[in-house]
């Protein structure tokens, strides 16, 4: 696991303007998306969640707020905070969204925050929990939610656990995770991290979607493939998933 300065370093580095190609398509940067498309996204993200309309919400890990616009847009009345560690990323963002009134940003890391106990109706991970430590991560979404709260993450999990992976693909996950500084779990192991956390409960969950073909053009075109291995077949065999949970 890579501490938190070397994920600001590492996003401030290769995802600002490294990424040409993929801006000019999308700015929520997940690779793992169920569509290519950021509004039919965003309204994906928005029923997955349940959002009603009137939260007061938190985008944990928020990128350069592709997700925050299409929530904004698609529900005014919200209120939405979104943090990062990238410093960089949050000034792309803020330009981004200087036009959408319900959106407010700051850098902060999402382990460790300045809001207060019991403010959040909504606090969701879009692609951006696994580069950290779970138990941080977890235990500080439950303080700042409110009672009866929803926590919402998205992120990529493997077939099955590590045990039961095949030489081969066990090869393949051991590169991708040194190289994109993730940490990939599967369902049941990530089910029983947060179970064993406490102080929530597990209200849906979903396996879905292949990796995004832009996500994997864009880091082939740019310098980013000096760094990554974005070839189809480097790849191990994961997925993305979701996990919708109630705070108790
Ligand atoms: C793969 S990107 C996803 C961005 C965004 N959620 C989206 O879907 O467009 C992961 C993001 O999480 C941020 N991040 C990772 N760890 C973080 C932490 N501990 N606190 C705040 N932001 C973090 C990174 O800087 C990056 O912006």
């Amino acid at each position: 696991m890579k501490d938190i300065k070397y994920i600001r370093d590492y996003y401030n580095k290769y995802y600002t303007n490294e990424l040409d190609f993929y801006w000019n398509k999308t700015k929520i940067l997940n690779a793992f998306k169920t569509y290519e498309n950021d509004y039919r996204q965003g309204k994906w993200l928005s029923k997955r969640m349940g959002i009603k309309g009137n939260e007061t919400i938190l985008d944990c890990g928020c990128g350069v707020g592709g997700v925050m616009k299409q929530i904004s847009l698609l529900h005014p009345k919200t209120e939405i905070y979104g943090i990062n560690v990238s410093d960089e990323q949050i000034e792309m963002a803020k330009q981004l969204l200087n036009k959408l009134d319900n959106c407010s940003l700051s850098v902060q890391d999402f382990m460790n925050t300045n809001y207060k106990d019991n403010t959040f109706d909504i606090v969701y991970f879009c692609e951006s929990i696994c580069h950290n430590n779970f138990e941080k991560v977890i235990t500080e979404s439950r303080r700042i939610l409110k009672p009866n709260g929803i926590l919402y993450i998205k992120d990529l999990v493997i077939k099955c656990s590590k045990d039961k992976l095949k030489e081969n693909e066990l090869i393949k996950l051991n590169n991708f995770i040194k190289s994109w500084c993730y940490e990939v779990f599967d369902i049941e192991t990530i089910i029983n991290k947060i179970d064993n956390i406490g102080g929530f409960e597990l209200i849906n969950n979903k396996r879905f979607i292949k990796p995004s073909i832009h996500w994997f053009n864009a880091v082939r075109n740019s310098s980013l493939k000096e760094y990554h291995n974005a070839r189809t077949s480097a790849i191990p065999p994961i997925r993305g998933a979701d996990f919708l949970y109630k705070k108790i």
